[in-house]
């Protein structure tokens, strides 16, 4: 079978993914210990997933993974819009389009043999991921400066309704993380391309 290789994902995505990734979980298991210090529900999270060993410690980590986070996702977005990366690989997009790949995929009979183009569920899937990360962090901000940031904060329901905000938006980014990642589980030959940038097309 002839195979011909493409280019799938430019450097400033590949580098950008990784480096968000390791700020993601940095960010996530921070946030779980700060999340323990004062519990929006009646469970905690265990401490074997908890990063910072106390409150202090794990706002500490909060704050300095969050610069990482947010200066890498900003280097993300410009590219994205400004390269046309997000015009070509996340548009257009319909909700019928997204119902019929997501039909196909329980089915097992979506069509991977070129991954060089994201199907509409996938496509769907890393609009919904970045828009949950864009609430995040305005959510965030209005928890960390509720006063300096109070027309913000008080589009959320106040300093309360922000933290649940927070909460719900990074509930949303594990799930839609945990459903990309049974994805590449599923199409193993995506994960070493999100390295080199190349992929092979199955004619
Ligand atoms: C260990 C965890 C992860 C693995 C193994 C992984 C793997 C991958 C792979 C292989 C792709 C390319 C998919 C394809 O070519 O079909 C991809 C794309 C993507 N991933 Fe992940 N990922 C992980 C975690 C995350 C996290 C935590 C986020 C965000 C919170 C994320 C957001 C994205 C986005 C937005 C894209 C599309 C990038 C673009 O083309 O602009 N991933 N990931």
């Amino acid at each position: 079978m002839a195979q011909e290789i493409v280019k799938v994902h430019p450097l400033v995505v590949r580098i950008t993914h990784w480096i968000n990734v390791a700020a993601v979980l940095m960010m996530l298991f921070s946030g779980w210990k700060i999340y323990n210090a004062s519990p929006l529900f009646g469970f905690t999270f265990p401490n074997e997933v908890t990063l910072g060993g106390w409150l202090a410690g794990a706002l500490q980590w909060h704050f300095a993974a969050m610069w990482l986070f947010a200066l890498n996702g900003l280097v993300y977005l410009a590219y994205g819009i400004l390269s046309g990366h997000f015009r070509r690989k996340l548009l257009p997009i319909s909700p019928g389009a997204v119902l019929r790949d997501i039909g196909q995929a329980l089915r097992g009979r979506l069509a991977h043999e070129d991954l060089s183009v994201y199907n509409a569920a996938q496509r769907a899937a890393y609009l919904a991921l970045i828009a949950a990360l864009v609430l995040l962090v305005a959510s965030g901000l209005a928890i960390w400066k509720p006063v300096q940031l109070y027309w913000l904060a008080s589009l959320m329901g106040d300093y309360e309704g922000a933290r649940y905000l927070h909460f719900f938006a990074m509930t949303a980014v594990v799930a839609i993380v945990l459903v990309h990642i049974a994805m590449v589980i599923l199409v193993p030959r995506t994960f070493p391309s999100m390295f080199t940038g190349r992929i092979r097309k199955i004619p």
